[in-house]
């Protein structure tokens, strides 16, 4: 038997039943990593106008909205914060009182079971937008990484399980896992944006943030999105400094860099879902153009098909409703 009419391959594709019996790629809710913008206040909850269904949340708000997200099945949130001030160095990036700590600290205490993870960079709180501090008209490297560590090291103290360094500095991890190490916090996880294009696709998030860089880009430091071969050489460096688990970002136009880093890497890699891909989708859905259900679940299985373990995504809450609803 080497083909038709023998072979058949719609045979198991006849009934709901059968086909859940040979699905290669399951989705569920604990894989999905909600992000979450936090900001200093109470009751808050602004709208973002490109990212319609997400807000800028005041911490009592993020622990509402974590309450709900963990009633839909998903235990994981990524938090970035709003700073009330911007300066040169993005000091409040790694001030205690700053509102993603506080949320980290309300958080754990009242849903100690949630993971939290934050994301680790400076240009939401430079007065530049860049991911961290200037010289000579771009980032100075090596100068950046300990404010970088130091802001890991105040996500840590608050409560964080996770921390996300999405800067792209050469060595961070390793000043991160170093700083961590020494002040009291070995269990702290370190997931690393390990292969993160410079990339249209993060536009909305930078509205949400108010992070876009004042001048030029991001491109001496985020990575050309042309580059496979690079993308492995930045997530193996990662991981020998010490990550725990590597990311790839975006998701959708990176899906071939998410197979290649599953087929090298027995490490848990991630994917984020970015906010372009999310607005992408709500603008065609809001239009009646697609089936936006059907749209969410069939990018977020692919996604995971191409490799990844889990996926951060704005979708998380739904797509957690939809998974218990049956698709
Ligand atoms: C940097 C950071 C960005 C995103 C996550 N962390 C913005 C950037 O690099 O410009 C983008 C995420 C998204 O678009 O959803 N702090």
């Amino acid at each position: 038997m080497t083909g038709f009419p023998e072979v058949r391959l719609r045979r198991f594709r006849r009934t709901p039943a059968l086909r859940g019996l040979v699905r290669e790629t399951r989705l569920s809710a604990e894989q999905l990593v909600a992000g979450l913008f936090v900001r200093r206040g109470n009751g808050l909850r602004e709208p973002i106008a490109s990212l319609p269904g997400v807000h800028r949340l005041s911490p009592d708000e993020a622990v509402a909205e974590a309450q709900r997200l963990r009633g839909v099945g998903v235990s994981a949130v990524i938090l970035f914060g709003i700073p009330d001030k911007k300066d040169e160095s993005g000091s409040e990036a790694w001030d205690d009182s700053a509102p993603v700590q506080e949320t980290v600290r309300r958080l754990k205490k009242d849903l100690p079971d949630l993971a939290v993870l934050t994301d680790v960079c400076l240009d939401e709180y430079t007065s530049h937008g860049h991911c961290g501090v200037l010289r000579d008209g771009d980032v100075d490297n090596d100068a950046t990484l300990p404010l970088l560590a130091k802001a890991a090291v105040s996500h840590a103290r608050a409560g964080a399980d996770v921390v996300a360094p999405s800067d792209m500095m050469d060595g961070r991890v390793a000043a991160i896992r170093r700083e961590l190490d020494t002040a009291g916090f070995p269990t702290v996880a370190i997931l690393a944006y390990a292969a993160k294009a410079a990339s249209a696709f993060y536009g909305p998030f930078r509205e949400a943030a108010g992070s876009a860089p004042k001048f030029g880009d991001r491109k001496t430091y985020q990575m050309d999105g042309a580059n496979r071969r690079e993308a492995m050489r930045e997530i193996a460096l990662d991981l020998e400094e010490g990550a725990d688990a590597v990311m790839v970002k975006p998701a959708l136009a990176y899906l071939d860099v998410i197979r290649e880093a599953r087929e090298r890497f027995d490490a848990p890699i991630a994917a984020y879902n970015v906010s372009g891909e999310y607005a992408m989708v709500k603008a065609a859905a809001a239009n009646g153009w697609i089936d936006e259900k059907r749209i969410v679940l069939e990018t977020l299985t692919s996604i995971v098909r191409a490799g990844a373990d889990f996926v951060l995504t704005y979708h998380a809450g739904d797509a957690a409703r939809w998974l218990e609803e049956g698709f």
